[in-house]
């Protein structure tokens, strides 16, 4: 399974590329917000600082609402480094964008996918890749690795090249529930990607190590 990192910081981004473990980058609106972005140009430098950083699939996501809206929109991003993938709204209007981009070769990510129709949908559109928020739909009481689950089966009956992007994860458990099922990719947020290395009982059997050798240097130290 392709880990991603599903934030727009350059110091996590680092971070995380530091691991040796990271293949792509997911952005989004509400992440870009949290970055100080305050023009146009420096969004799209911003995401070109990421594709310098990692070398792997970059998505920036559209904000239009039209097809031929999204399209141009889409079209800008994509120029901006052969890394971009554009994320494409989850609607008809962008279903129409998503066919007509994948015939002129722009890489997609169809996001904010909360059915397995809606996953069907995309695909058939020939997008590159689709979003499943599975967190989201935890928020709401319903349960997101499900829809992962049901969509992952979905395509095993046909060829599709599209890949699933297991998005909105909110802990290592989804992460494990996502390699399980054998999704494409999960997303992840930096504080979990920390998370996934971690285990108490490896903390404490390197201070325990560390308490020995400590007793075998004095030894050393007294021949
Ligand atoms: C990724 O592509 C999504 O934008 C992201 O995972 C959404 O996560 P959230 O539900 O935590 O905002």
């Amino acid at each position: 399974m392709k880990f991603f990192i599903d934030t727009a910081s350059l110091k996590e981004i680092q971070e995380a590329h530091s691991l040796g473990v990271l293949d792509g980058v997911t952005t989004n609106p509400t992440l870009i917000a949290r970055e100080s972005i305050d023009t146009r140009d420096a969004f799209e430098k911003h995401i070109k600082m990421i594709c310098e950083i990692v070398d792997g699939p970059v998505s920036a996501e559209c904000v239009s609402s039209s097809a031929p809206d999204l399209i141009v929109e889409a079209r800008t991003l994509a120029a901006i480094d052969p890394h971009v993938v554009v994320k494409i709204p989850m609607t008809t209007e962008g279903m129409k964008a998503v066919r007509s981009l994948s015939e002129e070769g722009i890489k997609t990510n169809v996001t904010l996918v909360f059915s397995a129709l809606q996953g069907l949908m995309a695909a058939k559109a020939g997008a590159t890749y689709i979003s499943p928020f599975v967190g989201r739909l935890d928020d709401i009481g319903h349960e997101g690795m499900g829809l992962v689950e049901e969509i992952l089966d979905v395509f095993s009956n046909y060829l599709f090249e599209t890949e699933v992007i297991v998005a909105s994860i909110r802990s290592p458990l989804h992460v494990l529930e996502a390699a399980k099922m054998g999704a494409d990719i999960a997303t992840i947020p930096f504080k979990v990607i920390g998370q996934l290395a971690r285990h108490p009982l490896t903390d404490a059997g390197i201070q325990s190590f560390l308490d020995d050798w400590r007793k075998v240097e004095k030894d050393f130290s007294m021949k």
